[in-house]
């Protein structure tokens, strides 16, 4: 993780309030951003959102004219809605706004021809434990991006979780195929594994906890031990000639995880260059 300034905005605009976005605003008001430094725009809010931004005084869906170029615009909402939505906020760009875009492929290059007043763009790919302010972000900067706006940007996505900068924007497509489409793997691993324990004579839902509990334990063992590599967690549960290398003599063969995961992130690698165009 890479440690900038991590500065916040004096002004911020949130666009989609979604599951991503609300996540972010969570993040940034326990961080201690000012609520009066925060607008959002959503047009069919949360109830909870809306009784959120009520509670906390944040401006929710000003008219568009009222609101003065932001240091910041979040760009949160779906990929494709960006058609739609960028005409409309386009204007509220200005010369020294930065935008952070989260949009699953929108290249750096789309966005800035969709605001051409803000130079500066940031383009970051997190993934959904942001949720609970454990995600990663892969990030990726313009030229024109500012260290004083590389801090706001990192603080920002800092807010739900750790924040890695990418030497070059098209590393994002393996972030993706990695970090972001990988929680998605980790909850297979848990079906799976609860599966084969049911294949092995336990009651479904018993082999569910087992499965459920083995990976969540795992994951925050993990977490909990930083210098640890994953390699030396798995070799300190291995006894010689017992039961793990039993099962990892067949997980660790040639034809075993390494090749599968392997095809699985190029054909996630593959995917994303296809919907980045
Ligand atoms: N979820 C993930 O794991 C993940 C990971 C990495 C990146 N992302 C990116 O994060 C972005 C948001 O994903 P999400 O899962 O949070 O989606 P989401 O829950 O659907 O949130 C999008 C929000 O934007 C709102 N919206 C739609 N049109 C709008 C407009 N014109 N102006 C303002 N708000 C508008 C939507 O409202 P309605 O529901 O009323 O349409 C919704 O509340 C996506 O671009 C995705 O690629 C997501």
């Amino acid at each position: 993780m890479t440690k900038l300034n991590a500065a916040l905005p004096a002004s911020l605009v949130l666009v989609g309030a979604g599951r991503m976005g609300a996540a972010m605003m969570q993040g940034w008001l326990a961080m201690g951003l000012p609520a009066a430094s925060l607008t959002i725009l959503d047009p069919v809010p949360a109830p909870d959102l809306a009784a959120a931004c009520a509670d906390r005084g944040v401006r929710l869906n000003p008219p568009l004219a009222e609101i003065a170029a932001p240091d910041v615009l979040v760009l949160a909402i779906k990929p494709q809605m960006l058609d739609t939505a960028a005409p409309g906020l386009a204007p509220l760009a200005g010369p020294d706004t930065l935008i952070l875009s989260i949009l699953a492929g929108k290249r750096i290059a789309d966005l800035s021809g969709r605001f051409p007043a803000a130079g500066a763009i940031v383009r970051a790919m997190p993934n959904t434990p942001a949720a609970i302010g454990r995600g990663i972000s892969g990030v990726a900067a313009s030229p024109a991006v500012s260290e004083r706006q590389r801090g706001f940007a990192a603080a920002l996505l800092g807010a739900v979780g750790q924040v890695e900068w990418l030497a070059d924007e098209s590393l994002i497509d393996a972030v993706t195929a990695v970090s972001g489409s990988g929680p998605a793997y980790v909850f297979l691993l848990a079906e799976s594994l609860a599966r084969a324990g049911e294949a092995a004579g336990l009651p479904a839902d018993l082999a569910l906890r087992l499965a459920r509990a083995t990976v969540e334990g795992s994951g925050e063992l993990m977490r909990q031990s930083p210098d640890v590599a994953p390699a030396t967690l798995r070799q300190n549960v291995t006894s010689p000639g017992g039961t793990t290398a039993a099962a990892l003599s067949v997980l660790m063969a040639d034809d075993g995880l390494d090749p599968l995961m392997r095809d699985a992130v190029a054909a996630a690698l593959r995917r994303a260059g296809e919907l980045s165009g």
